[in-house]
Parts: structure tokens; sequence; C-alpha cells
């Protein structure tokens, strides 16, 4: 059947190689792959697969070292900083640690602002933008108006990851690569984390990448599944299709790194 699902982000044999010689690393192994607008990706590997470089190179922190990334069915060009500021408005990202992602000089209704400006609402009325404000924390169940005055690091982790997701929310990216962005945080705000996460899909329709090593996670929350080992995607398909009828080694492995999920899910026939 012909796929008609407009393509969102794509890679040609994107390639990341750190080092020489003795100490050259093949992070990410020419992988291919076409993200579908609108579909629920996650991509799943052990520690060291390569999930992150791969992530930062699709987000233009670093450069592939060989192929292509394809925004829309364009191939991208980041070439100035002009180009790249455009491109993070239709891609951003939420990483493991949030504390790393704050510039710690800058307080949390600065944070929030210079998201309005990115989305061009420099000159809207002040009172327009205080209104922006509240409704993006409100979205992640925070009190903007306890917030106005305090910098990210005096937040709890759980906070400043919901504080992410309030940026996003004023940012409405196109696609958003959420690096682990649950593993530094306890069980009971991981859930809301990605509740929160998938609200926001439906709320501005944007295409959620996650990127993961938990196997559990991707089969809850993704249509489509990618495992990574070694740079390399091994394995892909719908996440019924990869998880509950896994065809590597590798992700049977990963699969039984997770017994627990695995016996709630009742995926114990696999
Ligand atoms: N800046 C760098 N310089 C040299 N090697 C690097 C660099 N960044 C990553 N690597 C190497 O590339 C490989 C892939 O690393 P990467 O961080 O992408 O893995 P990962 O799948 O995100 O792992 P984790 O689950 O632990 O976050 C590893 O062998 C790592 O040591
Ligand atoms: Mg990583």
């Amino acid at each position: 059947m012909a796929d008609n699902r407009k393509s969102c982000l794509s890679g040609k044999g994107l390639t990341k190689v750190f080092g020489f010689g003795r100490t050259k690393t093949v992070a990410v192994d020419h992988v291919n792959f076409d993200f579908k607008e609108g579909e629920i990706i996650s991509i799943v590997g052990e520690s060291g697969s390569g999930k992150t470089t791969l992530a930062k190179m699709l987000l233009g922190l670093i450069n592939p070292t060989e192929g292509e990334i394809y925004f829309q069915g364009q191939q991208r060009d980041i070439g100035t900083h002009k180009k790249k500021k455009e491109y993070w408005k239709n891609i951003q990202a939420i990483f493991q640690d949030p504390f790393s992602s704050y510039n710690i000089f800058n307080k949390i209704d600065s944070v929030l602002l210079d998201c309005i400006k990115m989305r061009g609402g420099s000159r809207l009325p002040h009172e327009q933008k205080v209104e922006m404000m509240t409704e993006a924390c409100s979205f992640v169940n925070l009190k903007f108006e306890e917030l106005t005055n305090k910098y990210p690091f005096e937040l709890s982790g759980g906070q400043q990851q919901r504080l992410m997701i309030a940026r996003i929310f004023l940012l409405k990216p196109k696609i958003l690569l959420a690096d682990e962005p649950t593993s530094m945080i306890d069980a009971c705000s991981r859930a809301t984390i990605l509740d929160m996460l998938m609200n926001l899909r439906d709320e501005i329709g944007m295409t959620p990448i996650f990127i993961t090593h938990d196997i559990g996670l991707a089969y809850y929350v993704s249509d489509t599944v990618y495992i990574m080992e070694k740079g390399i995607f091994v394995e892909s398909g719908s996440a019924d299709e990869v998880i509950l009828n896994p065809k590597e080694e590798y992700t049977k492995r990963l699969l039984n790194d997770v017994p627990k999920i695995y016996e709630e899910w009742d995926l114990s026939t696999v």
C-alpha cells in the first residue's frame, strides 16, 4: 500500500565519526530513515549506541561526517546562523538533564519571553505576552506568577523539565526530539511528563521523537520504533511489530532488560 503520509524528517547515509586512527569511533553508521509527519517515533538502544549523536545531528548541533538530512522533503540547509535559527523554529529538543539546557543567568520569565520572541512576538503588548506565558505555565501545572522572579535552578528537576515543556508550548516546533526526558526524575513525575508531552503533541500537532534505552516506554508511547545498535538501525517497524515480534537478538535482549513491564503488559508469550 502506498504511504501517503508526508515526510517530516529523513536521513540518507547519515554518519558520524569521532576521532581518528586508534581513537576512531563510528557513533552513527550510514543510517537511513524517513520519519512521517504526526507519527510518534522512538529510537531505542543501549548506552553508547549513538542515539544522542544522531539527535545532535538532526538538531544541527554537530555536523554529520557523511550523509544528508532532509526536512519536509527538502535537503536541510543550515549554513548560516540565520538559517540555523529558522530551522530551530521547526525542531526543538528536551534533554535528560533539564538544568544543562538553561542559561543560569536567565530568570524564568526571560527564558519564556525568548520563546515568544523566537516566534516573532517581540512587539506584542506586554499583557499579551504575560497571558501567553501564563497559559504555557498552566499547561504544565506551573503558576507563572510564582515563577517570575526565580531562576530555573531554583526549581526541582521535575519542575525544570515541565518548564522545558512550557517553552515547547510557546515555540510550537514541528518536531520535538526528547532525549531521555524522564530518566533523571522520579517515577511519579515521569508519568506526568510523558502525559504532558503527549498532550502537547495533540495541542500543537508536532511530531515527537523519543530517544530512550527503555523499550517499555517506547512500546507505551510510540507508533514506530527504531532499534539502534552500535550506530546502526538493526530493526524498525510499528511498535507492535518490533516489540511483540522482535527479530533481532539485540531487541530481545533489550526486552529482557525490562522484566517488570514485560510481565505487566503480558508480553511473556513473545
Ligand atoms: N564528542 C564526542 N567525542 C568522541 N566520542 C564521542 C563523542 N560523543 C559521543 N561519542 C561516542 O559515540 C558513541 C555514541 O555515543 P552517544 O552519546 O551517541 O550514545 P547514546 O546512545 O546516546 O548513549 P546513552 O544511552 O548513554 O546516552 C559512544 O561510543 C561515545 O563514546
Ligand atoms: Mg544519549
